[in-house]
């Protein structure tokens, strides 16, 4: 994580701590406690689809409908259009009712902004804070935002509690840290923050813990850099209602807009930072940058959400993307590292109306860059490999460790084991995610409508950092693939970067492993052994396409 420098004239020069954007797992049940809360017809808002039994979610009751699979069409999608938010008004029908669904859009809400991801820990009560940011200044943790009075958010109005979302301002007045994603919350609409209130005050547990205070040390502890922070990025409230309400050609890329700017977040990731770790761009009108692809967030690389044909997602279809935020998976790739955190605690939860609503307006925005072309199969590396004889090193490597899932043409077993020829996130011009992976291996974790868990193992006590090197060049450079070389000293950086945290961000499933221990890590094996190809793990029954 690179320091983040401010220079404020008349004040100190102060480094501004800002967000590692470390998704944290979240313990399974958080989604909601509510049972049956779905089940009436006449519900305006769509719920979270069911967790299937195998997962523990189920046993806390969630009974949301499965929108992929419920047999009548569901009511059109919570939130409104954009146009006027604050003229939504809720039905009226009797208290209950009305409350019951306001509840159940609120959770709908929090699940679109991700709400679990920094603030739920895994095996610890949802909501209840305490998940660790590494920053350069020291360490900050999530807050407790569970409605209990001492150490949550339990005496904060309604009025408070949208200021906090929206601006970073606490009641007392203090400035959030930008770790908590305002900037792009900003956009949010009262009713959809009047929902989330009811929902968080109404429907989530107090849970009496106090999260530890933050490791940052005095004099840069003080909040008020915060406050020149916010005054210089973070958008007032009237700018951003502005631009949400710009003109769209249409409702749904309206809706996709307001998603993927607003509660998605997605830019917090996807756009890169300025010095400050400011967003360089917050929505599509200020320009290129937006969503071009980010910096590296704990080793995980966040690609292009535009046009470009090789690097972006030029080349998916809206159908594509969809699975993809559903599901974790499609035929070009899966969700991996914090992204599959995003889609655990997130996406996977939207209805087809709303992820439909998303990929339009992902797929409106044009390339950054303009140069690339579509990505073309190339078959030497396949013939290679599947000659035999002698291999380069990277060959012999990829044979030897990945073809098994992966193929010897690259093209894996989609969607379970994703393909490397052609995907972007493989050609993507910075390969931490790549490393990241091959050290520490990842699991793709099921979801609703994709139970299955499928996982990668990790060769990082296997293999060495120059073998890891070779590898990952070679998959960056077969197959028609053209991602530049990488270098032994790039593995040798992300290995003291990884941290137990950062290997697996959702939350174990009884059919996946447990969270990794600080013994996890992998360490490069001793220069003097020649360590033996093993066979994977889990590989797949059938390797005869070799
Ligand atoms: C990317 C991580 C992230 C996401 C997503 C996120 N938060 Fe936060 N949030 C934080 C961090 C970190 C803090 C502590 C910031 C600080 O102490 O300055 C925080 C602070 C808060 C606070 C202030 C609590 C207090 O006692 O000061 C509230 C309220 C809050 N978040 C609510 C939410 C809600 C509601 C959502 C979803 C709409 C959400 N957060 C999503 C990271 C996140
Ligand atoms: C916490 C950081 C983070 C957030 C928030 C986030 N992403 Fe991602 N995203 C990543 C990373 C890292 C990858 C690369 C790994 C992968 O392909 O899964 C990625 C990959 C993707 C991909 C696959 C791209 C490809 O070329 O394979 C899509 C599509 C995507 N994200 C969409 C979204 C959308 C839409 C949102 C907002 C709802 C979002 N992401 C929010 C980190 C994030
Ligand atoms: C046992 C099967 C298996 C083996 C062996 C294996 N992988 Fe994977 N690989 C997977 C699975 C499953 C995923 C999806 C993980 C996820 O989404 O979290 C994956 C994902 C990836 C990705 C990310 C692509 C994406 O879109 O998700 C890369 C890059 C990758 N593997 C490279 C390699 C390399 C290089 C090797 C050999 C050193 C290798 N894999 C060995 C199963 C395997």
């Amino acid at each position: 994580m690179t320091i983040p420098v401010l220079a404020i004239p008349g004040l100190a020069t102060l480094a501004l701590a800002t967000q590692t954007l470390t998704t944290p797992a979240l313990a399974a049940e958080t989604q909601g406690a509510h049972s049956g809360s779905s089940a009436t017809s006449s519900l305006p808002v769509p719920a979270p689809p069911v967790i299937p039994s195998a997962s523990p979610a189920a046993s806390s009751g969630t009974s949301p409908a499965n929108t992929l699979s419920a047999p009548t069409a569901l009511p059109s999608p919570a939130p409104e259009i954009t146009q006027h938010p604050s003229t939504a008004i809720t039905p009226s029908v009797s208290t209950d009712s009305a409350t019951h669904t306001l509840i159940a859009k609120g959770r709908y809400v929090a699940a679109a902004a991700d709400c679990a991801a920094c603030h739920s820990m895994p095996g610890a009560a949802p909501y209840s804070g305490g998940y660790a940011f590494q920053l350069p200044i020291g360490t900050l943790y999530s807050s407790n935002i569970t409605p209990d009075k001492t150490h949550g958010i339990g005496n904060w109005t309604e009025a408070q509690f949208m200021r906090a979302i929206r601006e970073g301002v606490r009641p007392d007045g203090a400035s959030l840290y930008p770790a908590m994603p305002f900037p792009s919350y900003a956009r949010m609409t009262d009713a959809d923050l009047h929902a989330l209130y009811a929902y968080f005050m109404q429907d989530v547990r107090p849970v009496p813990r106090a999260v530890r205070p933050n490791a940052i040390p005095w004099p840069l502890s003080m909040r008020f850099p915060l406050t020149v922070w916010r005054w210089f990025f973070a958008p007032s409230p009237h700018a951003a209602r502005k631009s949400a309400e710009r003109l769209f050609a249409s409702p749904q890329l309206a809706r996709g807009a307001y998603l993927v700017e607003g509660p998605g977040h997605c830019g917090a990731c996807h756009t890169k930072r300025g010095l400050a770790m400011q967003e360089t761009a917050l929505t599509a009108e200020d320009g290129p940058h937006y969503l071009a692809g980010g910096a590296p967030v704990d080793g995980w690389t966040p690609p292009s959400l535009r046009g470009e044909p090789r690097t972006g997602l030029g080349a998916w279809s809206e159908a594509d993307l969809i699975a993809f935020l559903r599901t974790g998976r499609n035929l070009h790739g899966s969700s991996f590292g914090n992204m599959d955190t995003a889609v655990h605690h997130g996406t996977q939860y939207l209805t087809d109306n709303d992820l439909t609503a998303m990929a339009a307006y992902l797929k409106s925005l044009p390339p950054a860059d303009e140069t690339q072309s579509l990505w073309q199969p190339d078959l030497t590396a396949t013939h290679a490999l599947q000659a035999g004889g002698r291999l380069t090193p990277g060959q012999q490597l990829y044979l030897d460790n990945c073809a098994a899932c992966h193929r010897s043409s690259g093209a894996g077993y989609a969607p379970a084991f994703p393909p490397l020829a052609g995907n972007p996130v493989v050609q993507s011009s910075t390969p931490d995610s790549l490393i990241h992976i091959v050290l520490t291996g990842a699991t793709l974790h099921g979801t609703a409508s994709a139970p299955s868990a499928f996982t990668m193992p990790g060769f990082g006590n296997r293999l060495s950092n120059t073998q890891v090197a070779t590898v990952v060049t070679f998959i960056r450079q077969a197959w028609g693939n053209n991602g530049s070389a990488v270098q032994a000293a790039d593995v040798k950086r992300l290995r003291n970067e990884i941290t137990p945290s950062t290997m697996q961000s959702a939350p174990p499933t009884p059919m996946e492993p447990a969270p990794p221990q600080p013994n996890d890590i992998p360490k490069p094996p001793d220069a003097s052994e020649h360590p033996a190809p093993q066979p994977a793990a889990s590989t797949p029954a059938s390797t005869d396409n070799r």
